[in-house]
């Protein structure tokens, strides 16, 4: 049967500066530099278990390497060709995000030529008829506000303002989309309460001060780029999952209850009044049994994540109630050979197509990512891309999955089995 979504429904797929780039001087390339060699160390410990991945990805996972992000995909100097591409696959819509270490390399020092850069790319997009939807902040910080305490810097939210409201005047009405925060909680978990990503720390206070830095800086944001361009419309990427039962006992009612609180609604709530849209970021499922993570886990993607397309419809429906568009940011998996791709688009979409239905006002769908790419703490060996890229060579490769999505894209439909 054929399925079609709404009409202007945006098609697309993801990046983020510091994962596609290249050359790029901020803190995470700083932590990267210390920790390559640990990371390299503990990689068999961490995935060894997972079944093939010891023969595809072992040796790479153990080499220091993998772990620097370098010129990554070099996807700075290549975003013409990149996006030649994207338009070959008939993609509508982009996000990608502006590396603040580039824009900002000093404190209150703007780079102009940097800044020409990110407004070539929105033109470049243009040009080929693909709406930009533009992140600012995914993640990474210039050097000279990391030495201030990065998200905790006292004047973090005031900085990020004026970053912001520099970008609105630079890109102008060239941009209508601005998603300020990458996933504010998964950064801030893992920056403070996992200490896994910088700067490492382990301390529930310093989390929750990160958080509200974050509503802060987001809010002084909205208002800075709203004043400038009263028609853009700006939202977060919100990192959501969906909590399920596994039985209804009442323990797992109230841990069920708790976590969707405070994972799914605490930060949206907080910027209600701020936001034109919701953004949704979207991989996992968390099947609550006296405790979290008993996913069935019958199927493992490269990453270890369980294989169940089908949690978006859940965490789409549950965004109802904030009554605003929204368009998904970032849903996807690692899939080297390409395998469980097709299958993954087909149900995750024909279960976006269900929400429609059910009353989600979805406007758009952006899969993570576009390329091939640096997957943080993991480095290069997670290959979640539309696009394969070489890691020797850099040369892109259009998965036969891209072409699957590509005639998506095009028909604004999916041919769905069920
Ligand atoms: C998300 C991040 C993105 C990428 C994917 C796999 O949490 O926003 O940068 O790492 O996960």
């Amino acid at each position: 049967m054929l399925w079609r979504f709404p009409k202007n429904f945006l098609w697309g797929a993801a990046t983020s500066s510091h994962q596609v780039e290249g050359g790029t001087t901020n803190d995470w390339s700083e932590w990267e530099k210390v920790n390559a060699d640990r990371l390299a160390r503990e990689a068999a410990a961490k995935f060894g278990h997972l079944p093939g991945w010891t023969e595809k990805f072992g040796t790479e996972a153990a080499s220091p390497e993998n772990y620097i992000s370098g010129i990554a995909v070099d996807h700075y100097h290549r975003y013409e060709a990149d996006f030649d591409i994207a338009r070959s696959l008939d993609h509508t819509a982009h996000r990608f995000s502006i590396e603040w270490s580039r824009v900002e390399p000093e404190e209150g020092r703007f780079d102009e030529a940097e800044i020409g850069h990110y407004r070539n790319v929105v033109r470049a997009l243009r040009a080929r008829s693909i709406e930009p939807f533009v992140t600012l902040w995914h993640w990474t910080l210039p050097l000279w506000l990391a030495r201030q305490g990065g998200m905790l810097a006292p004047r973090f939210p005031h900085y990020f303002a004026r970053y912001a409201e520099k970008m609105a005047h630079a890109l102008g009405n060239d941009v209508t989309f601005w998603i300020t925060l990458n996933e504010p909680d998964v950064v801030t978990s893992h920056a403070y309460l996992k200490a896994a990503w910088p700067p490492q720390e382990k301390s529930a206070l310093k989390f929750l001060r990160a958080n509200f830095a974050l509503i802060h800086a987001h809010k002084k944001a909205y208002d800075a780029i709203k004043k400038k361009l009263p028609k853009s419309q700006i939202g977060v990427a919100k990192h959501q999952v969906s909590f399920e039962l596994r039985r209804n006992a009442i323990a797992n009612r109230i841990l069920k209850k708790f976590a969707h609180y405070f994972w799914n609604r605490w930060f949206l709530n907080r910027i209600k009044k701020y936001q034109d849209f919701i953004g949704l970021n979207h991989y996992n499922r968390n099947v609550i049994n006296n405790g979290f993570s008993k996913n069935p886990n019958k199927r493992l993607t490269d990453f270890g994540w369980e294989f169940y397309p089908e949690s978006i419809y859940q965490a789409l429906v549950e965004l109802k109630p904030y009554k605003k568009p929204i368009y998904i940011t970032e849903n996807g998996l690692a899939d080297q050979s390409d395998t469980l791709r097709k299958e993954f688009l087909t149900r995750a979409l024909t279960s976006v197509h269900r929400a429609i239905h059910d009353g989600a006002d979805v406007r758009g769908y952006l899969y993570w990512s576009f390329l091939d790419n640096f997957e943080w703490d993991k480095g290069f060996w997670p290959r979640f891309g539309l696009v394969d890229v070489d890691r020797k060579t850099l040369e892109r490769t259009i998965r036969p999955s891209a072409r699957f999505y590509a005639d998506i894209c095009q028909a604004n439909a999916i041919e769905t089995p069920y």
